[in-house]
């Protein structure tokens, strides 16, 4: 059972996903019942240039909310100008910030998990973002920098006292990238020792995980990333799957019809050629655990238009059925 409490009409939220979390996605998952979406990573300092992709990343439509800008950078002045732009913009229910990306070239620039070495830096752009704007302030972090340094209760305490409204927690470290299980004990521990809403995030891969997640950390929600990614159903409360794993025949026709209304919004949205381009790597993911996926896959990757992808589902289906 999945409890109830935090102001969201569902307890599962998607999670930010750069290159993956458009506007398309975001709005296939929330039809799904996701309660809660966020956008990419976006550079507060790409923000502050007016850069008009940068711009274009942040829209969204009103079926999404409430939905979380998400702002990486390590500058206080540079995050709080790029919060008031947001706020006075896009008007999003949350800001929230990255404390969490393991990726090099943001970890090279101090932003993302960089500033889990440097808590005093941390404090001050949550402080000054928090101040900037008048809506809510959130923060995404990973446990720690590494396994020594690893201190996420009092990471959160600072963010409480700095005034933001919930975080999110992503038991792994910079070091593990996505290596290992996370460790939802953190989970629990921060949930325990705060007084925020509590986002509990890593390894929610079917809605059991999900139920274990609220069982063992008694979080406030909990957050699905690569879950959700080919699979946007996972946020509907889905009926036990096969104990075998295996999948119903409907599933595969579901599959296909749900990566196909995915490919047509995508086309509605970037037009025939960027919106196929953009949908590749969805489709490769739709297709995860498909019978004859590694025929089904190649014939996706080469399809150069609507009309050929929908050929090539309809094939597929006819020659499994
Ligand atoms: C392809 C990819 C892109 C991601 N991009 C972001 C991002 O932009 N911002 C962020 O806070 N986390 C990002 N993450 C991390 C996820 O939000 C999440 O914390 C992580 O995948 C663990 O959750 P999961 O086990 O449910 O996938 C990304 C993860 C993946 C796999």
């Amino acid at each position: 059972m999945i409890p109830t409490s935090f102001n969201l009409s569902g307890k599962l939220v998607l999670a930010p996903m750069a290159g993956f979390t458009d506007s398309v996605f975001r709005i296939i998952c929330k039809r799904f019942g996701a309660a809660m979406v966020f956008t990419d990573l976006i550079s507060a300092r790409a923000i502050t240039y007016k850069n008009k992709k940068t711009f274009e990343m942040m829209e969204f439509s009103e079926e999404e909310r409430p939905i979380g800008i998400q702002l990486c950078g390590s500058d206080p002045d540079v995050m709080a100008e790029a919060a008031i732009i947001v706020a006075e913009n896009f008007r999003p229910d949350v800001i929230d910030l990255n404390f969490g990306c393991p990726v090099k070239k943001v970890v090279n620039k101090n932003e993302g998990s960089a500033l889990l070495k440097d808590i005093s830096l941390m404090s001050k752009i949550t402080s000054r973002v928090v101040n900037a704007v008048d809506i809510p302030v959130s923060a995404k972090i990973r446990s720690g920098w590494d396994k020594e340094s690893e201190d996420p209760v009092s990471v959160v305490n600072m963010l409480q006292s700095c005034g933001v409204s919930f975080v999110t927690i992503h038991p792994r470290t910079r070091a593990q990238g996505y290596k290992g299980a996370a460790n939802w004990d953190w989970i629990r521990q921060v949930k325990e020792n705060t007084s925020i809403p509590v986002i509990g995030n890593g390894d929610v891969l079917k809605y059991q995980d999900a139920a274990r997640m609220f069982q063992q950390t008694g979080c406030d929600a909990v957050m699905i990333g690569r879950g959700a990614l080919g699979n946007p159903w996972i946020f509907k409360d889905m009926a036990a799957p096969q104990q075998d794993g295996s999948i119903e025949q409907s599933d595969v026709t579901e599959k296909c019809f749900a990566a196909m209304t995915h490919l047509k919004q995508s086309i509605e949205k970037y037009g025939e050629y960027s919106g196929i381009r953009r949908m590749r790597k969805h489709l490769i993911l739709y297709t995860h655990n498909l019978p004859k996926s590694r025929e089904l896959r190649k014939h996706l990757i080469e399809a150069k238009s609507m009309k050929d992808v929908d050929g090539v589902f309809r094939e597929y289906v006819k020659g499994i059925g």
